[in-house]
């Protein structure tokens, strides 16, 4: 096992000379509200690789949502600034794409309505051809059939299968997910942990880069390639550790204790 522990190692994502994917060079954030100050991102640096699944772990408050909306070109940062393919990004960027906590569905439009209005910014698409890539993700997600339910027929699970359809059927580059699973119940969860990995990294899957955030250690540890631990407020990188364990992972092995066991002596 390889324990990688150099905070400021970056590896270059593209082959020499192209511009690296994804790069957050030296981000800080504060809220100021009123008249209080807080101080919530002190500094992060990272590049993304090409086919990476990687985690973001850190303790609730530490800025996740925050730092995964900057990335997303949803939000400034106060320092730094981020950059795809090397443009600095100042708006929402079309290469990214959000998995929300809470779904994010339109309770009064339908399975496949809540797919298709993922697509609306792909202005190439003809209605059909909208309606065809919306219901192959549905199916990839296991929801054949359900094509015309509501949310509120849904339960989390499932929802929360809709939220990876409608990033399957955008295929963006890069996929953001601010812990997708926190909001299932623990069975539920882990059952779609089990299938997101190979649903979303494959070496023919458009989408380069999956970014997750959590503060859940096991399921870090469970699913991403590597792990970027973060700091209590305001946050920044306390280590960059490679995950090499054979997939599928199994969470009572030695070795993945050893991981999870490292990661909690890093947080407390
Ligand atoms: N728009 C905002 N204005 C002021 N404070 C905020 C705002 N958004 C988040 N915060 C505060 O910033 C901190 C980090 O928030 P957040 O990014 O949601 O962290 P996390 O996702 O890691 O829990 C929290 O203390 C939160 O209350
Ligand atoms: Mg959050």
């Amino acid at each position: 096992m390889t324990l990688t522990q150099d905070v400021s190692r970056n590896v270059a994502s593209g082959s020499a000379g192209e511009p690296q994917l994804l790069e957050v060079d030296h981000v800080g954030l504060s809220y100021v509200t009123e008249n209080r100050k807080l101080e919530v991102i002190d500094d992060v640096s990272f590049n993304a690789n090409i086919n990476e699944f990687m985690g973001i772990l850190a303790p609730s408050g530490a800025g996740k949502s925050s730092l995964l909306r900057i990335i997303a070109g949803l939000q400034e940062p106060t320092k730094g600034e981020v950059r795809i393919k090397g443009k600095r990004v100042v708006g929402p960027a079309k290469e990214v794409f959000m998995i929300f906590q809470n779904f994010a569905l339109l309770p009064w439009k339908n399975v496949q309505e809540n797919v298709e209005l993922a697509l609306m910014p792909m202005k190439e698409l003809t209605p059909d051809e909208r309606a065809q890539k919306a219901l192959k993700a549905i199916s990839d997600v296991n929801l054949a059939g359900f094509e015309k339910a509501f949310p509120g027929e849904l339960s989390g699970g499932m929802k929360q299968r809709v939220g990876i359809a409608r990033a399957l059927a955008l295929e963006p580059e890069i996929l953001l997910m601010d812990e997708p699973f926190s909001s299932l119940d623990e069975l539920t969860a882990e059952h779609l942990r089990g299938e997101v990995y190979s649903l979303l990294i494959s070496k023919d899957s458009p989408i380069h880069t999956v970014i997750m955030v959590s503060h859940n250690v096991e399921e870090v540890v469970e699913l991403v390639d590597r792990v970027l631990v973060l700091s209590n407020r305001p946050s920044r990188i306390l280590a960059d550790i490679h995950i090499d364990l054979p997939r599928p992972r199994n969470k009572k092995s030695d070795e993945f204790y050893r991981y999870t066991d490292k990661i909690y002596s890093l947080l407390v």
